[in-house]
């Protein structure tokens, strides 16, 4: 096969499909979804109804958004073989881990691939925004040897949640804050686990592997697992007047600052702007937060340093400070993350199905040819670890 073009590593820039799902504009900080910018969105709507302008590509009516959000209340419950499946995953297992799992296994109870049926796409995408939340608070409780908290039809989808996960009915604001956190993680073009969701999307496979192949590849510290390394980073920070050597070590290593950087924005990101004015808002109800000092030292500190090469806070920066404040274990940042995210990558996996051709991209093979096998008793011995040949 002849080869065209540049190659790019990391794909930077190569367009891999025409979308009208959301747009990012990196120089100006600019993000929309469906063409409205994510800043009026977050002020004025709610977590389901960016859902369904995602995936249905329309804002919608009241009768519309009454019958979607009464869909997805009473399809929250997952069957007791689920839970049972649960309670026998490690407890020190990672949630994310949990959580593609749990995803993978309600393809198992779903009737698979009907993907021309209109009725079957609908009901996959009440059942994945239904069920994931649910997932995720099961797994939290179920790894300390508790049963799970059974979700409740009174409470609406972010207020469920924390219900759920907490065991008790949250305040309104963290309900509302934690809503519009959900709203910003929602959609973000094609990042890394949205092309891994259209990737196993175009082989034509059923939803709930998309979402969990998703869920796999938003795992990564470079992707999601980011928001819960800056709590971390900010932690081993300890203090205000740390920040300025901490920073000069980790530059000093060539090692990446958590939170900050982004292969699109070169400016701050405008959902970290919003999820600091959130924390603010947060720490003035519920009591101050010694880490969000160090962070806002941090961001000024990487702006001196970095600017010049366009390095600012991302979207993991400021959210795992308003999880904490929440309440929200450290290792649930990234699957509250993949709570959101389910909304973008079921408006990908029905764009795709769309327009489908399955992606199979090319290579530039870098190997040998025509090499000879060698039997197994004549291939050189390796050469082992250095340090033990000399006797150490
Ligand atoms: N800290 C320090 N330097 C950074 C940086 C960071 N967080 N992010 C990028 N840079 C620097 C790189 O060292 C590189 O510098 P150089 O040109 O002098 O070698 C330059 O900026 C380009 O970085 P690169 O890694 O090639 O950018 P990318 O587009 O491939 O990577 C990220 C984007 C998000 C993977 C990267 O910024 C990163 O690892 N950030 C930290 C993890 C994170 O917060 N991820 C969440 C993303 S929403």
């Amino acid at each position: 096969m002849t080869f065209v073009g540049e190659y790019k590593p990391g794909l930077e820039g190569v367009p891999a499909t025409l979308s009208s799902i959301s747009y990012v504009d990196g120089q100006k900080g600019i993000l929309e979804y469906r063409g409205i910018r994510v800043e009026e969105l977050a002020q004025k709507s709610s977590f389901l109804e960016v859902a369904y302008l995602l995936i249905w590509g329309k804002l919608p009516t009241q009768e519309e958004i009454d019958s979607f959000e009464h869909d997805i209340r009473y399809h929250r419950r997952i069957k007791y073989r689920i839970r049972d499946m649960m309670k026998c995953f490690p407890e020190t297992g990672h949630p994310m881990d949990a959580l593609q799992t749990s995803a993978a296994a309600l393809g198992l109870f779903y009737s698979r691939r009907a993907l021309d049926n209109p009725q079957y796409i609908g009901e996959a995408v009440v059942r994945l925004l239904a069920k994931i939340p649910t997932m995720v608070a099961a797994f939290k409780l179920m790894r300390k040897g508790n049963d799970a908290v059974q979700p409740r039809d009174d409470l609406d989808y972010s207020a469920n949640f924390l219900y759920m996960l907490n065991e008790r009915e949250p305040h309104p604001l963290a309900a509302k804050v934690f809503d519009v956190c959900l709203m910003l993680h929602a959609e973000h073009t094609i990042n890394a686990s949205t092309f891994s969701a259209m990737v196993t999307a175009s082989t034509l496979t059923d939803p709930y592997a998309v979402v969990a192949s998703a869920v796999g590849t938003l795992a990564g510290p470079l992707h999601g697992g980011a928001n819960e390394e800056v709590l971390f980073m900010l932690e081993d920070i300890g203090s205000v007047e740390n920040v300025r050597p901490y920073l000069d070590g980790l530059l000093e290593r060539k090692a990446k600052i958590m939170g900050f950087g982004h292969r699109v924005y070169k400016v701050k990101d405008p959902r970290a702007t919003i999820l600091q004015k959130l924390a603010e808002e947060l720490f003035e109800q519920f009591g101050h937060d010694k880490y969000y000092e160090i962070a806002v030292e941090l961001e000024a500190a990487v702006q001196d340093k970095l600017g010049h090469k366009g390095i600012y806070p991302n979207v993991d920066f400021y959210s795992g400070l308003v999880y904490r404040k929440l309440g929200i274990p450290t290792d649930l940042f990234t699957p509250i993350f993949a709570i959101a995210r389910v909304a973008g990558w079921l408006a990908h996996w029905k764009e795709q199905l769309g327009k489908n051709r399955i992606y199979r991209p090319t290579q530039i093979y870098t190997g040998s040819h025509g090499e000879p096998y060698i039997p197994i008793d004549e291939r050189a011995v390796p050469l082992g670890d250095p340090l033990e040949q000399e006797g150490n």
